[in-house]
Formats: structure tokens, C-alpha cells, sequence
């Protein structure tokens, strides 16, 4: 089976070589090729190049793309899809005054989203859950990291993984498991922590990495919910069942958890959106990939990560939606974008590198996603007609994608 895509406007992200990802002045480079061809074959990337080149012979199906242009599917690399019910209740008491701190402090937040989950069946919860894997999906993302940590008892937090298992087994898209067991402390615990702590190391880390369930491990460090030495002490749990770290740090708060995810080789640390200079300085030369979640800081109001100066000091970024019901109710990839040039001034082209091959990087699906190249899966977007690719992000709120195509194969609405 070979598909190509013919007459293409702009192909964009074209990587000859695979790279790990960009940092620095790079992410401001984003190669393309004007007026190209792209070969899928068996839903890999087999060629693409200059329309002059484009090979004369017959294929099974042929798309004309003329006025259209083709990127990589975005890399999703942070989101909570799967959770139950949501939280409008909250957002209309913050619309009111009250904080986010203040709602989880009086119950809201976190432990309303595990009252909710662990009161839903795992099939309901399925349903609800495919439904937004299926507008992302739609809406342009070809490769997604899902977390547990709205369940917070063993029994629920099991329920999500299986729930993100089954979601992988369905649908033609990567999808990468994290355990977020340490996500709030749940009422029960509230004056034993140690012993919220103990259940996650001795009795959740070892039933999930019995059943495979996840392959990250992730901790919520923030004052009020997981201190450094708690990370820490996860951290290290997790890494005997080989569980990767990618965490959330420096969300409201910077109390060293950046430090932390660097000294336990994080793949990914994310949030960031208080950032102390030596939380920059902490984070250059290293394999740890910083994750920013624009949406989040645009629904809860909250600083946004000073991507300019650290993309200026060289580090490299990547963006991903943070999806889930608190604090970014939106797993929309092209806002991400266009709120990465808006309120972060990042360029179209860093901000299409940090949420194709730097959010690969951020999943570790750097091998197969986030760049034309050969070998990689053809997980791809189809804009509409359109200018420059700038305009994806300048548009804000207009829908420039015309279909999107996992594995080659045009995915129907
Ligand atoms: O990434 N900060 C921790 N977790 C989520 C929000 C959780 C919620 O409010 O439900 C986040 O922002
Ligand atoms: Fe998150």
C-alpha cells in the first residue's frame, strides 16, 4: 500500500537525519521543502523530496495537495485525558475570585476529579475518555502521553491505566502511560502522608509495573502536595521497577523540583512556569526536557514560562496541552501554538519545533514521530489552503487543518 501526497505546498519539519530534538537558536530553524512530494508505504515515511523528483509510477491512492501543506502530527507530551466528569462548578469560583489553591485547599481540584473518577465504572470512564482522545485526534495530535493521578486509592489508579491500555489497543495512535499516583494526597491521609506515600511505593508502583501499565513515572512537586525529599524518594522507587521520570514542577512554586527531576535524569520536567535563574542554569546541558503548558497559565491566569530567556540561553522547549479538568480543559495542539507566539513570544518556527520533534523527544518517540523522515511513521496534518504556515498560530481559534492521516491512513471525523 503506497500513498503520495502530491503538489504540496510547503511539506514542513523535514529532517533528512533523525535528531533528538532542538535547543537554542536551532528551534528558531524549522526546514521545509516548497512545491514537494511525500511517499507513505506501509503507514512509514519512504520518501519525499522537490516535485521535480517525484517518482513516475503508479500508487494506490495519489492526493493532489496543491495550495495545501503537510507537518508532522503535533506531539501531545502532558495531558490527564482520562478523567471523569469535569470541573465547570470551579472555574465559574474562580471566574468569582477564588484561587486554584484556595479550591483544592477547601476539597475542590484534584480530590473533586478522584471523588468523581472513583465513583465511575471503568467503562464509563472509557467512553468518556475516547471521546476526547477522538477530538485531539481531529484536531491534529498523532502522538500523546496520558497520565493516571485522578484515582488515588490502588483500585482507581489501576482503573485509569487499564483505561489508557485500552485506549492504546484502539486507536492508531502512540500513546505513552505515566503513573501520577503521587498527585494530591487523598482526604483520607490527610494527617498520614506517610503512610499515602507508602501505599504508592509498596502497593501501587509494584502491581503497575507487574501488569505493565506505565512507562513514566511522574510526582506532583509543589508546596502543599509533594515536597523534594517525597519526589526524590519516588523517584528512586520507580527507577527499580524502571519507570522514567517526567514531572511536574514549578507550577506555582519553585521549591527545587527541577533540581530534583535533573539529578534523576527526568526525561522531561514540566510546567515551569516560576523559574528562577538557577532553575534555568539547572537545566543546561542535560538530556531533561523542558515542557511548557501554555493553556494552563491562560486558564488558571498564571505566569506563563519565560520561554524567550530560555530558549535564549540555549536551552531547548517543548509545549504540549496539559489536558484534564482543573487547570486546562482544552487538548488543542494549534492554541498551544498559538498562544506559545502570543503570550510567550516564541516564533511560529520554535513553536512548531516544540510541539513536533521536541515533544517526541519529551515521550521518548523521537525515533518514530515528530519529523519528516524516513522510517518514521506517517502520522501527519493536512492543512486547508493556506498562506504560510504562520498562520496557524496568527488565526487563533480558526481551524486550519483539512484531514489528518495516522499511518498513512486518512482518519474520517
Ligand atoms: O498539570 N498540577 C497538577 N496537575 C494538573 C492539574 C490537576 C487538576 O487541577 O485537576 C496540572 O495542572
Ligand atoms: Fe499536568
Amino acid at each position: 500500500m503506497a500513498t503520495l501526497f502530491k503538489n504540496i505546498k510547503e511539506l514542513i519539519q523535514v529532517r533528512t537525519e533523525s535528531i533528538p530534538f532542538v535547543s537554542g537558536k536551532a528551534m528558531d530553524e524549522l526546514p521545509t521543502i516548497k512545491n514537494a512530494f511525500l511517499l507513505v508505504e506501509d503507514g512509514l515515511i519512504s520518501d519525499f523530496g522537490k516535485m521535480e523528483d517525484c517518482p513516475k509510477k503508479d500508487f494506490s491512492e495519489v492526493i493532489d495537495a496543491t495550495g495545501k501543506m503537510i507537518l508532522p502530527s503535533w506531539c501531545d507530551s502532558h495531558t490527564h485525558i482520562v478523567y471523569a466528569g469535569n470541573r465547570e462548578g470551579e472555574f465559574i469560583d474562580r471566574i468569582k475570585g477564588l484561587s486554584y489553591e484556595a479550591i483544592a485547599a477547601n476539597g475542590g481540584g484534584i480530590l473533586n476529579s478522584a471523588k468523581k473518577l472513583q465513583e465511575t465504572s471503568e467503562e464509563v470512564l472509557y467512553q468518556q475518555s475516547k471521546v476526547r482522545l477522538e477530538e485531539v485526534i481531529q484536531l491534529g495530535t498523532g502522538a500523546i502521553e496520558i497520565k493516571s493521578g485522578y484515582g488515588l486509592t490502588l483500585d482507581s489508579e489501576l482503573k485509569m491505566l487499564r483505561v489508557i491500555k485500552r485506549l492504546k489497543k484502539h486507536y492508531p495512535i502512540a500513546i505513552k502511560a505515566t503513573f501520577l499516583g503521587a498527585h494530591a494526597v487523598p482526604l483520607v491521609y490527610k494527617e498520614n502522608k506517610q503512610g499515602y506515600l507508602k501505599l504508592v511505593i509498596d502497593e501501587m508502583l509494584p502491581k503497575i509495573a507487574e501488569d505493565n501499565l506505565a512507562e513514566f513515572i511522574d510526582v506532583f512537586c509543589e508546596t502543599n502536595y509533594f515536597s523534594v525529599g517525597e519526589t526524590e524518594l519516588i523517584l528512586e522507587a520507580a527507577k527499580t521497577y524502571g519507570l522514567i521520570p517526567k514531572i511536574h514542577v514549578n507550577q506555582f512554586t519553585a521549591i527545587g523540583g527541577v533540581q530534583v527531576g535533573v539529578k534523576h535524569h527526568a526525561l522531561s520536567v514540566d510546567h515551569l512556569e516560576e523559574m528562577r535563574n538557577e532553575d534555568i542554569e539547572t537545566l543546561k546541558n542535560t538530556n531533561t526536557m523542558p515542557v511548557a503548558l501554555p493553556g494552563c497559565s491562560y486558564f488558571l491566569n498564571i505566569p506563563y514560562t519565560p520561554a524567550r530567556k530560555m530558549i535564549d540561553v540555549g536551552l531547548p522547549l517543548a509545549l504540549a496541552t496539559d489536558y484534564n479538568p482543573g487547570s486546562a480543559p482544552s487538548g488543542n495542539m494549534n492554541f498551544v501554538v498559538s498562544i506559545a507566539c502570543i503570550k510567550m513570544k516564541m516564533t511560529p518556527e520554535e513553536a512548531i519545533n516544540a510541539v513536533t520533534i521536541n515533544g517526541a523527544y519529551a515521550m521518548g518517540l523521537e525515533d518514530k514521530v515528530g519529523s519528516i523522515t524516513k522510517g518514521k511513521q506517517a502520522n501527519l496534518i493536512l492543512t486547508k489552503p493556506i498562506n504560510s504556515y504562520g498562520v496557524i498560530p496568527y488565526a487563533f481559534g480558526t481551524n486550519q487543518i483539512e484531514k489528518v492521516y495516522l499511518g498513512g491512513k486518512g482518519i474520517c471525523a
